[in-house]
């Protein structure tokens, strides 16, 4: 019986590596043979953080090195993942081919009405969630693999609204347009490009008291279990998030050469959130 993994021999680029998905989405493309290249942004707690989870891979029998990046930094990035991959092939002139690009890294905030928000905050998430996409296809563009994979990160939002997210709803939506002229532009390279349309999902981009007191303005000190509630009643299925493993299944799949035939799609990891 083989034990040849999924992503056997196969390459594959990560952004916001660092963080509650793009973490899972590592271990489990490492877990099924693929090297990783682990992107996030220079600071004291992603760095370290990086370190670990790439060392964690390697101590695994895996493949994998990291480097800082803001992805919004066309230059700093592109720098990042030439050296980067030049370090995974074993040395400068080795780089191997890139076989799958996860643009995860993202920003969310619910700052209020449209109207409203802040231009800081509206750039933001402008310039992290949608130009930082654009720049990580543009910087890996270089290197892919024909046959390759892009998985944009969007969200439920890039399929519907959310009251006082209309920055990150915005750039969520805009990703879903990005993907589908990508999809056509790079077919005749058989590269293909789907996005990840995750519900809830456990992580600190949620799970955390901003969001809870969002969640239940009804309540003076809304606590994580609180917030469960309002997030259950939104989905179909009987819980309130799924976890970050539950998104890597699907970008896995996306990811490798068993989704061969599928390019310019939407694919809904959400408990039904978008169907209630
Ligand atoms: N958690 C959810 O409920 C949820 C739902 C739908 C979609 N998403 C999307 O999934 C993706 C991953 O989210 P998560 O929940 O793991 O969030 P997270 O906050 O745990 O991780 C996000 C990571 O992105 C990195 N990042 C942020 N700005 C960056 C920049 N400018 N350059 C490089 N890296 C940067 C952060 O350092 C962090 O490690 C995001 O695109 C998010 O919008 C999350």
């Amino acid at each position: 019986m083989s034990t040849q993994g999924r992503m056997e021999g196969l390459v594959v680029v990560v952004t916001g590596a660092a963080g509650g998905m793009g973490e899972a989405h590592c271990r489990r493309l490492a877990g099924e043979g693929a090297g990783i290249l682990a992107l996030d942004l220079e600071s004291s707690a992603t760095t370290a953080r990086l370190a670990e989870i790439v060392e964690g891979i390697v101590a695994d029998g895996g493949r994998a090195a990291w480097r800082t990046a803001d992805i919004r930094d066309i230059s700093e990035l592109g720098a990042a993942v030439t050296d980067g991959l030049a370090e995974l092939g074993g040395g400068p002139g080795r780089a191997p081919r890139v076989d799958a690009v996860v643009a995860n890294a993202g920003v969310y905030d619910v700052p209020g009405p449209a109207w409203e928000i802040d231009d800081d905050v509206w750039n933001r998430s402008l310039d992290v969630n949608l130009t930082g996409a654009w720049n990580s296809i543009r910087a890996t563009e270089p290197h892919l693999a024909d046959g390759a994979s892009l998985v944009l990160v969007s969200s439920t939002a890039g399929l519907k609204g959310i009251r006082g997210a209309g920055q990150y709803v915005a750039a969520k939506h805009a990703l879903v347009g990005l993907a589908r002229t990508l999809a056509m532009e790079l077919a005749p390279r058989s590269i293909r490009v789907n996005t990840v349309h995750p519900g809830s999902v456990a992580t600190p981009m949620i799970l955390n008291e901003q969001i809870y007191r969002r969640l239940r303005p009804d309540l003076e000190n809304p606590t994580r279990e609180d917030a469960a509630e309002a997030l259950a009643a939104r989905n179909l299925l009987p819980v309130p998030w799924v976890e970050p493993e539950d998104v890597s299944e699907v970008v896995l799949f996306l990811s490798g050469p068993e989704s061969r035939f599928i390019t310019g799609q939407q694919i809904a990891v959400d408990a039904g959130l978008t169907t209630a």
